[in-house]
């Protein structure tokens, strides 16, 4: 007993002076003056603190007047930067005060409805129009639209209504793969994605690429349309379950926008819908494309100007709610988002059918017995902003979605 607590203490003492003699690496760094950045690169970037805006969706029937997908914002993390909700009903005055402490942006994907006009499509124009203006000025400003997003950068460079842009297509959860066209190679996008990702999205034996959406742009488009060829290049086109081919994966031929009609960011956040692949190489790959949009976000010289505004900006004030927890019980293949932000008081549920096309509204909307319960429940009480009443929100609202999102 006694001889192998002097043996402990020997060995202690001995680790104590090899750890004296070697400085460990928290000293280093404590050692520096403050103020002296520890980067390995400390010239490289405009800032190392990337703040991605993300605009938010409009949604009806929900517990709030917008809505993000959490997968959008942890995609943002999963790279090293920070999502900053954006709410499309901004004032200009508050959007421009975002934009100017921003780095990046994110159009995530979503049920909208993109007429030219309507409130979602006009703030995008905005921030999209300042995005243009920081980098005409040599101030990189990065945007990443998703499937809807996608769509959106596409009206936004050429205002061709949506009825003219898009075809139908045959791709709600669908994973499948990328057809590379003869830009790939030299994309910022893909050119150093590792070969064998590079294979293996183009292998209908991995199908690593997840497309969830209505609506397609076919490739003939960019010849139709001819403004587009001038803003984009096609990295990708892919085919829906009937053989409609259409563009996959684009970026700015001027500008660093980057488009991807399916969905990375779902891969390592989205567990309800079963056909989101979930390997290793979908992983890489959603990493990827992250990594690409925050590298060049650090390129943005945008900051707050204050720690106060830093903080307040972020998302991280609102509590997210874990959709998929309320949603799955009697539904097996559950298609909304795992989880969900909601930001706002919502708007007054529409009272009729005519109410029900509005601009922002897609062809999916609340059934009528659903807006018939909901003022049931309104008569019945002020019980709307109760956590109770929010989650029966919740759940109208993603139940009566179709999971494009
Ligand atoms: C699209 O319309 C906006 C105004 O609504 C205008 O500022 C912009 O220049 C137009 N873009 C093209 C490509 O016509
Ligand atoms: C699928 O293809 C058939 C035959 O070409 C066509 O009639 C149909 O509209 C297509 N469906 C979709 C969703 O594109
Ligand atoms: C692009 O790069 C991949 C992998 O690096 C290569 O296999 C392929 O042949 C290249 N394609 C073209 C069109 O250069």
């Amino acid at each position: 007993m006694a001889r192998s607590g002097v043996l402990l203490l020997a060995l202690l003492a001995a680790a104590a002076v090899a750890q004296a003699a070697r400085k460990p690496a928290y000293q280093q760094v404590s050692n520096a003056r403050k103020g002296d950045l520890v980067s390995s690169e400390p010239t490289k970037y405009k800032n190392t603190k990337p703040l991605i805006g993300v605009l938010t969706q409009p949604c009806h029937e929900c517990p709030g007047k917008s809505y993000i997908a959490a997968g959008y914002v942890k995609w943002i993390e999963m790279g090293g930067g920070r999502a900053v909700p954006v709410r499309f009903y901004a004032s200009d005055s508050e959007l421009h005060r975002l934009f100017k402490s921003l780095n990046g942006l994110v159009f995530p994907g979503g049920l909208t409805w993109l007429w030219l006009d309507s409130p979602y499509v006009l703030a995008a124009r905005k921030l999209f129009n300042w995005a243009l203006q920081a980098n005409d000025a040599g101030d990189v400003f990065p945007i990443h639209g998703t499937c809807l997003g996608f769509q959106l950068l596409h009206i936004l460079a050429s205002n061709i209504s949506r009825n003219d842009l898009l075809v139908d297509t045959d791709s709600v959860a669908h994973p499948t793969t990328l057809e590379w066209t003869q830009h790939t190679n030299g994309s910022r996008l893909f050119k150093d994605l590792p070969a064998d990702l590079y294979s293996k999205l183009a292998d209908a034996k991995y199908n690593i690429a997840l497309q969830n959406h209505m609506y397609g742009i076919p490739p003939s488009f960019y010849q139709r349309f001819p403004v587009l060829a001038k803003w984009y290049k096609p990295l990708s086109t892919t085919k829906d379950r009937n053989g409609t081919e259409y563009i996959s994966t684009m970026e700015g031929i001027k500008y660093p926008f980057f488009g991807t009609q399916w969905h990375p960011e779902k891969p390592p956040y989205e567990f309800g819908m079963e056909e989101v692949p979930h390997s290793l190489d979908a992983i890489r790959v959603s990493q990827h494309l992250s990594n690409v949009f925050m590298e060049h976000a650090r390129m943005s010289s945008h900051k707050p100007e204050s720690k106060e505004e830093e903080l307040a900006m972020q998302i991280y004030s609102t509590p997210p709610i874990f959709s998929a927890r309320f949603e799955v019980m009697d539904e097996e293949n559950y298609d909304g988002p795992d989880i969900t932000y909601y930001f706002d008081q919502p708007d007054k549920p529409p009272h009729g059918p005519d109410d029900d096309e509005g601009e922002d509204s897609g062809p999916t909307r609340a059934d009528h017995a659903a807006e018939e319960r909901l003022k049931e429940e309104e008569e019945e009480g002020e019980e709307r902003d109760s956590e109770e009443a929010k989650r029966k929100l919740h759940y109208k609202f993603w139940s009566t979605q179709k999971g494009i999102f």
